[in-house]
């Protein structure tokens, strides 16, 4: 499934607080995707690839992710702090997707996971996608927490946390509180920020 080119040129890019903004990355994103990928600490870089991986894996999970994948990020000014990723297809079945997460080390607890599942939840309804897979190491607290705030039952699975996010139900979960409403996404490259747009809070 080959997301991406559903989401071409449709949307304007929203202010979230202060600088902070949020859009779909492409292709053309490769180089700013690896460089936030690099700044993680080495724990987070960890959890994140449930170990470590060479040079050669992350570039071609990079190209994978950006071609074929939904991948939204948010940025402060030109500096991407976190991205969330989903990804259909394979083994996976139809209406079935898998989810990753990175925040920037010094970003975490800051809301902006939350902020971005609750944007892959509104892609995933946007792209028939009624399932969000999560899978995590076990000692992955903040990825648990986060899973479980939109209704994912995290279990034990082999050596990892799996859990599924029911969309609609998570979409539920978040539109209980005003701030969880899901927020428009830009389009992949720069765009124009329309005069006074502001997402609801
Ligand atoms: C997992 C991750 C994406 C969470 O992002 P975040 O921006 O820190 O999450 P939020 O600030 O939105 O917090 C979400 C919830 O998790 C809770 N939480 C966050 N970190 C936690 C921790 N270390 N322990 C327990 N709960 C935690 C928060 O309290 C919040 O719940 P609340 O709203 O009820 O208070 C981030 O920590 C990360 O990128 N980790 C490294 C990479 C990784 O592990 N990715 C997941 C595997 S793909």
């Amino acid at each position: 499934m080959f997301f991406r080119f559903l989401f071409k040129g449709r949307e304007p890019e929203f202010t979230l607080d202060g600088d902070l903004r949020l859009r779909h990355l492409g292709p053309e994103d490769a180089s700013i995707f690896r460089d936030h990928l690099h700044e993680l600490h080495y724990a987070d870089f960890r959890d994140r690839f449930n170990g470590l991986v060479s040079d050669a894996w992350l570039e071609a999970y990079i190209a994978d992710s950006l071609n074929n994948a939904i991948c939204i990020g948010v940025f402060l000014g030109d500096h991407l702090l976190a991205v969330a990723e989903l990804h259909a297809g394979g083994m996976m079945g139809e209406h079935v997707a898998e989810s990753a997460f990175s925040v920037a080390s010094d970003w975490r607890r800051k809301g902006l996971g939350t902020l971005l599942i609750r944007s892959l939840l509104k892609a995933a309804t946007e792209n028939d996608i009624s399932t969000i897979i999560v899978e995590t190491g076990p000692q992955n607290h903040a990825m648990k927490a986060l899973a479980r705030k939109f209704g994912a039952k995290m279990q034990f699975s082999g050596d990892q946390s799996v859990g599924r996010i029911n969309v609609a139900e998570g979409l539920r979960l978040a539109g209980r509180r005003r701030s969880f409403a899901p927020l428009p996404v830009a389009a992949p490259g720069p765009a124009e920020l329309p005069p006074g747009a502001m997402p609801a809070h």
